[in-house]
């Protein structure tokens, strides 16, 4: 037997119906803050993610899906491609490429499978879904205003609730921009010298190469040394701490709760300033729901226009596992309103009429002429129809036919033009 590759799932019903209900809400709720929909391709050039997401990273380090794409002829070059592992930088390109700040084009949002090759694990997958939005644009149109960040951030709580996602936590930090990395990564090689050879060899290699992403590391034996290395907090030039404080002062009016945490420096290289995570307690070790930050470089580190940005990226497998706790898949379903039983002969009579009610926005599921009225009832059932109705010969010919209530056990003869409203009602 062929499986479904490793770290890599099917979704079915009746879970689908839960992944429509979440991404309706969030077509809804991010519509309200004027964000519109991008659809970017699932693989791009290697380069973009190197340059966007960072050659230090774990996600471009260790856990892309890259392939060469060869040349098809002597004269074309070969080119290497990957799988997007996020979306962030392929919005940016998009950006860059379709000039979309001449179109206003500056709140963006998508939905779709991201893919790294991480250890599969409840929540962690190689092909994943992420929800995400990104608010970018030209300096002159406010795109690096703190109102942006607390916007998005406060969308996220309004989303959360509507989904009826209670117990997140949401962690804020600042991570500073090129100012004050300078000092903060002098600083971090400094206390790191005498400290690295006790840690890691991933530890060993960033304190070199870039010392922020040792706090990237999960090894527990480093933690210790970790938690004793000098935080970004104490390192933010007055700009960034202004701004920072004006997120947090916005927040604080717009009554979203949170809490700093100067540890927080997310995995990808692009952040400046403001970063955040929401945390889950239900998710066990794959506790963060979502993350973002503001990356006012990237567009400049791909060739773009000065051009500000901040977003966010939901695990979509990780908001569903923590709706699951309490809102059965099984409720999101729309069931058959009427099962149409079709007796010998009469499989076109039944897609006629099965027609005409699907018109009226009626699910409808059909029979076949070859079942008997017991299986037609079982399978009725089974689809949890809550009409079963008969189509026979007689029917056809008086033009009215009979309609069971499968809960109610009631039955009447109902007019073809009346069956629709009878079965809405
Ligand atoms: P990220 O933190 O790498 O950020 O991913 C965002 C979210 O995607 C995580 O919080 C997690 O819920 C989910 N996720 C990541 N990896 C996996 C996995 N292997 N399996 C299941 N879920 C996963 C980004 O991707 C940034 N692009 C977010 C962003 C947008 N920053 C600014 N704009």
């Amino acid at each position: 037997m062929i499986k479904a590759v490793r770290g890599t799932r099917d979704l079915l019903p009746p879970d689908t119906a839960l992944w429509n209900f979440v991404e309706a809400a969030v077509r809804d709720v991010f519509r309200a803050y004027n964000f519109q929909e991008i659809r970017t391709p699932i693989f791009e050039a290697t380069e973009l993610f190197a340059r966007g997401v960072g050659e230090e990273t774990d996600i471009v380090n260790k856990e892309m899906f890259t392939w060469d794409d060869k040349a098809r002829a002597q004269s074309e070059k070969g080119q290497s491609l990957t799988l997007r592992p996020e979306n962030t930088a392929g919005v940016v390109r998009a950006y860059i490429e379709n000039h979309l700040w001449d179109r206003g084009l500056n709140k963006l949002y998508y939905m779709g499978p991201q893919f790294r090759r991480e250890r599969p694990a409840k929540g962690r997958y190689r092909q994943f879904y992420q929800i995400g939005a990104e608010a970018i644009g030209p300096p002159a149109s406010g795109s690096e205003s703190p109102a942006r960040d607390a916007e998005i951030i406060e969308m996220l709580a309004t989303l959360l609730d509507r989904l009826g996602i209670s117990g997140w936590n949401l962690e804020l930090n600042s991570v500073g921009c090129a100012n004050d990395r300078a000092q903060f990564n002098q600083a971090l090689r400094k206390a790191l010298e005498p400290v690295k050879d006790k840690m890691c060899g991933d530890c060993q290699r960033r304190a070199v190469t870039n010392p922020l992403r040792v706090f990237d590391c999960k090894v527990p034996e480093d933690q210790p040394i970790i938690e004793k290395l000098p935080r970004i907090s104490q390192f933010l030039d007055v700009g960034c701490r202004t701004h920072f404080e004006a997120v947090q002062a916005i927040l604080a009016r717009v009554g979203v709760p949170f809490s700093l945490n100067d540890r927080l420096v997310r995995g990808l290289d692009y952040y400046t300033r403001t970063a955040f995570e929401f945390t889950h307690g239900a998710l066990g070790a794959q506790n963060a729901i979502l993350g973002g930050g503001r990356y006012d470089g990237l567009s400049e580190a791909l060739g773009g226009p000065a051009a500000p940005g901040i977003g966010f990226a939901i695990g979509e497998d990780r908001l569903v596992m923590s709706l699951q706790e309490k809102t059965p898949a099984e409720s999101m379903l729309r069931k058959p309103d009427v099962y149409l039983a079709p007796m010998a002969g009469m499989n076109a009579e039944a897609a006629k009429l099965a027609r005409e009610l699907r018109r009226h926005h009626l699910v409808v599921e059909v029979g076949d002429d070859t079942f008997r009225l017991k299986k037609s009832f079982e399978a009725a059932t089974k689809a949890g129809a809550k009409y079963i109705l008969i189509v026979g010969e007689n029917e056809v010919q008086v033009d009215a036919f009979a309609l069971k209530n499968l809960v109610s056990g009631e039955q009447v003869s109902v007019p073809r033009a009346a069956l629709a409203q009878k079965i809405q009602g």
